[in-house]
């Protein structure tokens, strides 16, 4: 009988590919998502690269009615927990949607679970609770903090969820921070999709790309780095969606909750991505330097030994492919 998961922001863009690992490894994946920032036909694409029909809830996380429903109607062994809000720029604007989406919509999402006696669960954290690490690469002992409401509620789900786990040996939490997601599925049917100006390099170079955009502003050029730009650990997308099933499986043979890191231990400069993106999409694309953004740090990369050490995981794909199937499904996104 194959074992089924609850995706919560599976319409997403992480979510998505995630989807489509888990199936490929013999996963039952029943999707709950809100679309707010997800595209409606996302599900249509799922079926042509699954080869399977995709159960897709419409509803929110904050939703305990709709959850307890979904509990009661499917039987699942484990959640992975997607949705959330994730712009740090939009999250000093509105915080209290953040804490309230984020923060709330994780202890609603505990509460069902517990009422399921469902005590596996996945969780969606991200590099920024270093804050402007001191140590590079960035290991998952090192301090954590908040410079923005977005890594605060990243910050209080792990804290929450340590609290939890230490309080009942049922409950198992994968905890995985992300560094830098980027690229696309190969079959270009699906990738980062922003419905507005995005705010991440990879997006913003995309749409530069494509024309929809005018030139790309490099944030600053006098950075502490081999070519003054800021350095990220970009990590493509597919193998990030791969540490999702590793980590869901993880919990299910064992038991045990883990923290690691998804990235790939490798920085690239602002320029480095730029210029991988032009040989992607064979053109120049034009650019400007401009002033550093505020809150952004010179360089951050993450040691990637213990998610190998605990999962098996380790990342496969270098900038190349990531700026290769950004290029294909854009391209690809723009003509239909
Ligand atoms: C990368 C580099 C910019 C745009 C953020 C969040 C993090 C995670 C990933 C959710 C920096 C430079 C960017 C542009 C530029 N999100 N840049 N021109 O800031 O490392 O991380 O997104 O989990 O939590 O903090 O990613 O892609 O915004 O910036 O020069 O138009 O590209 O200065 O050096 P960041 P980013």
């Amino acid at each position: 009988m194959a074992q089924k998961i609850l995706l919560t922001g599976g319409a997403g863009f992480i979510g998505s590919h995630t989807y489509v690992e888990l199936a490929k490894a013999g996963y039952e994946v029943v999707i709950l998502d809100n679309f707010s920032n997800a595209q409606r036909d996302v599900t249509d694409r799922l079926e042509v690269i699954s080869g399977q029909d995709v159960t897709c809830v419409e509803g929110d996380v904050l939703n305990a009615p709709l959850l307890d429903k979904l509990f009661a109607d499917h039987k699942f062994d484990a959640v992975i927990h997607f949705a959330a809000l994730k712009a740090v720029g939009e999250s000093t604007e509105k915080p209290l949607d953040y804490l309230t989406t984020n923060i709330s919509g994780l202890y609603t999402l505990l509460g069902a679970m517990k009422k399921a006696e469902v005590f596996s669960l996945v969780f969606s954290s991200s590099a920024t609770v270093y804050g402007q690490p001191d140590q590079l690469p960035v290991p998952e002992t090192a301090p954590r903090s908040f410079n923005n409401p977005y890594g605060y509620t990243k910050l209080v789900c792990e804290q929450s969820l340590e609290q939890v786990a230490a309080s009942d040996d049922r409950w198992a939490f994968g905890i995985l921070r992300y560094f830098n997601p980027a690229g696309a599925h190969d079959t270009a049917l699906i990738g980062e999709d922003p419905n507005d100006i995005p705010n991440n390099l990879m997006p913003y170079i995309a749409k530069v790309a494509t024309g929809e955009l005018e030139k790309l502003s490099v944030f600053g050029d006098d950075y502490d780095t081999p070519d003054g730009t800021g350095v990220r650990d970009y990590i493509h997308v597919m193998d990030l969606a791969r540490g999702h099933v590793q980590s869901v499986d993880a919990l299910l043979r064992t038991g045990n909750s883990h923290t690691v890191n998804l990235g790939t231990g490798t920085g690239y400069s602002v320029i480095d991505m730029l210029r991988a993106y032009e040989k992607a999409a064979g053109k120049d694309l034009p650019h400007q330097m401009a002033p550093r953004r505020a809150g952004d740090v010179a360089s951050v990369y993450g040691d990637p030994d213990l998610a190998r050490e605990v999962l098996g995981f380790q990342a496969e794909r270098d900038l190349d492919d990531m700026c290769q199937s950004s290029w294909n499904w854009v391209s690809r996104r723009k003509n239909t």
